[in-house]
């Protein structure tokens, strides 16, 4: 047995510390072994039955819930109970004893025993709350739920997720202790750390005009603490990124942030494995097999992605060689596009997907930029070796477009069946790894092809550089990582330069990335360079770190893993909203405590801040 698993509440007695003036146990908790013992327990009424004369309340607290049953032999007692209601806080004293034949919940640790309820006194009051506690299929709107966010949590589901949470974090620490890991904590208010998000900024009193920027994560800090000697760091580290927000992404996050010197990336990713690896056998009892590695070209060419989800067996294959001279511009065009791409996905059993599915996932690859998604279904393969009837073989708007060799040659090259559908994407390479990658999830998924619970992965030599929308380049991790090979190589070459960086993936999503870093000024120097940061800015941000790589600054590398992200999808929960217990809206505000708000005007005086007409008639709109 492990310790906790991850759907039903698994707290027992022996995890909770009982003793309390109040309470004897907690309701959750109370089982056969307390048969015929007389005990107080202290809980929120999760739901009120009133069954002509006997009241049931189930009782609820932090361990979960246990039924109690009051009846009119005690007068003031089932009085108290039905004059109570959902919510209220009560302390009952009664005798614990076997439920019914037949009304025992085997779902429930006290779902042999209900309690006799003989004293009952309200602790507190409570009005109805905004939504029932006690719905199993929540249907109100995130929105109140996050305004009433210390109601939501009262839900067994939120309150087993962040009990999992603790619990998680707790075997972390845990197995980052015992493998010589030092907590040390970095600043919050500090200097821009580019991770490529914006920064959240705090303006300074004491030096106005000048701004602090919260840390998008400790990167740099903890690089100074290998500087420092601390040669294997961790924190459990708050982040924060001023980004587009979606389910996966808040502008306020936690990472288990690694670091280590003296360490090569083989040996870093094999702690990092080791940690996750340990983390499913304490909390799941899963037994992960050792992580598959694929470098990030592979990724790119076979799922169109670099967080591919290989639970999907399908792959994307590419035949723009065979369509650069077919008479189909959609195709021919990109094919013949160096920076094109034309991509197929071949989906076993695929032909029975209806004219309207077809047109639903082409509006879905839309959403991506395609503009359009082509397909071809396979009725009887076999007539197109033999050069006739292609039509009655293939079913497609686009074939008319294609010579029988081209299309027997796709067939061979997709390996399609009969039955099968073929989907293409033609356009720039982006735009088709955006759309084809999605693609090849969604439809994964709806049609329950997955092969497997868990799939985590190494993506490992990432470019050092992508190139971005406006043609400036950029880091495709930090500017700390080290690329492969010499300054020189990276001087003639930055174009093609790969870096000893590496993302751990799970499922469809990144939950880690880190790399080896740059710990000499030349390299720091080139790579500034390449990025078109002048020597003048890199010393105006960065001086402390081109300083530090002055002073002996050993081997290092490290990683960070997304906290949340990684909860999120042990616990099974679709955003990572569900595994934070106070988090940000979409729109980056808190409905609970409706911040970010206006400030005093005498506030913005004492910053040196005077604030811009437009932003003053903002600050009249509330939070949510
Ligand atoms: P990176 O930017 O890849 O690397 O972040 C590491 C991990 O943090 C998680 N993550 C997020 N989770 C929730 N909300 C967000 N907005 C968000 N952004 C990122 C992801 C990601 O894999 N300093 C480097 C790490 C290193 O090089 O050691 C860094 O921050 O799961
Ligand atoms: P059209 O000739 O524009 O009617 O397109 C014929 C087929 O090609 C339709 O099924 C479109 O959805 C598809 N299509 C159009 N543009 C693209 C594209 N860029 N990539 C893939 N398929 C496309």
């Amino acid at each position: 047995m492990t310790d906790s698993t991850m759907k039903p509440s698994t707290i027992t007695q022996k995890d909770l510390a009982v003793h309390s003036g109040y309470r004897d146990e907690y309701c959750g908790a109370v089982t056969e072994d307390l048969l015929e013992q007389t005990i107080t327990i202290v809980g929120w009424i999760h739901r009120r039955r009133d069954h002509g004369g006997v009241i049931f309340l189930d009782m609820r607290d932090r361990a979960g819930i246990l039924q109690v049953v009051v009846d009119p032999d005690t007068p003031e007692a089932f009085a108290t109970a039905d004059a109570a209601r959902p919510e209220y806080v009560l302390k009952i004293t009664g005798r614990v004893r076997r439920r019914y034949e037949g009304t025992e919940n085997k779902n429930m640790t006290s779902g042999q025993v209900e309690l006799l309820g003989k004293e009952i006194e309200v602790l507190a009051k409570s009005e109805t709350p905004p939504f029932p506690l006690n719905d199993e299929n929540m249907t109100v709107s995130e929105d109140l739920r996050l305004k009433y966010r210390y109601l939501d949590m009262r839900r067994p589901e939120m309150q087993e997720r962040m009990v999992f949470r603790a619990k998680a974090t707790s075997a972390i620490r845990r197995y980052l202790d015992d493998h010589g890991f030092l907590d040390v904590e970095t600043p919050i208010l500090t200097r821009a750390t580019p991770e490529g998000a914006r920064d959240y900024l705090v303006p300074s009193r004491t030096r106005p005009g000048n701004f602090f920027a919260l840390p998008q994560s400790p990167q740099l800090f903890k690089q100074l603490l290998m500087v420092s000697g601390f040669d294997r760091y961790y924190q459990i580290a708050k982040c924060f990124r001023d980004e587009d927000l979606r389910a996966d992404r808040q502008p306020e996050f936690t990472q288990v942030d690694i670091e280590t010197s003296f360490l090569n990336e083989e040996e870093i990713m094999n702690i990092n494995e080791g940690l996750i690896k340990n983390l499913f056998k304490t909390m799941m009892d899963v037994e992960l097999a050792d992580f598959p590695r694929m470098t990030y070209a592979e990724a790119m060419r076979d799922y169109a992605s670099d967080k591919p989800d290989l639970r999907i067996p399908l792959k994307l294959i590419d035949v723009a060689d065979l369509m650069k001279d077919v008479d189909f511009k959609v195709f021919a065009g990109p094919a013949n596009d160096p920076k094109g791409r034309v991509a197929a996905l071949r989906i076993p059993n695929g032909a029975s997907l209806s004219r309207k599915q077809i047109d639903e996932y082409t509006k879905f690859v839309g959403i991506y930029g395609a503009r359009g998604l082509a397909y071809i279904k396979v009725n009887d393969a076999s007539n197109i070796n033999n050069g006739v009837d292609k039509e009655s073989g293939l079913q497609s708007p686009i074939i008319k477009n294609m010579t029988d060799d081209v299309l027997a040659r796709l067939v061979e090259r997709t390996e399609a069946e009969d039955g099968d559908i073929i989907f293409f994407g033609a356009d720039k390479a982006s735009i088709v790894n955006d759309a084809m990658g999605a693609l090849r999830q969604k439809i994964g998924l709806d049609m329950d092809m997955t092969t497997c619970e868990w799939a985590p992965l190494w993506v490992t030599d990432f470019p050092m550089f992508e190139e971005t929308d406006d043609g400036q380049w950029t880091s495709m991790h930090h500017p700390f990582t080290k690329p492969k090979g010499s300054v020189e190589e990276l001087k003639n070459n930055p174009e093609s330069a790969l870096s000893i960086a590496y993302d751990m993936v799970l499922n469809g999503t990144e939950i880690g990335g880190g790399s080896l870093r740059i710990n000499t000024l030349e390299m720091q120097q080139a790579v500034f360079e390449a990025l078109g940061i002048d020597a003048i800015e890199a010393e105006e941000k960065f001086s402390f770190l081109l300083d530090a790589l002055k002073f002996g600054a050993p081997p290092h590398g490290g990683l960070a893993f997304g906290l949340d992200r990684l909860i999120m999808l042990m616990v099974g929960a679709s955003s990572i909203r569900d595994v934070i217990a106070f988090p940000k809206t979409k729109t980056a505000e808190d409905p609970l405590t409706q911040a970010p708000a206006p400030v005093e005007g005498k506030q913005l005086r004492d910053l040196g801040i005077r604030l811009r007409e437009k932003a003053q008639a903002d600050t009249t709109k509330p939070a949510q």
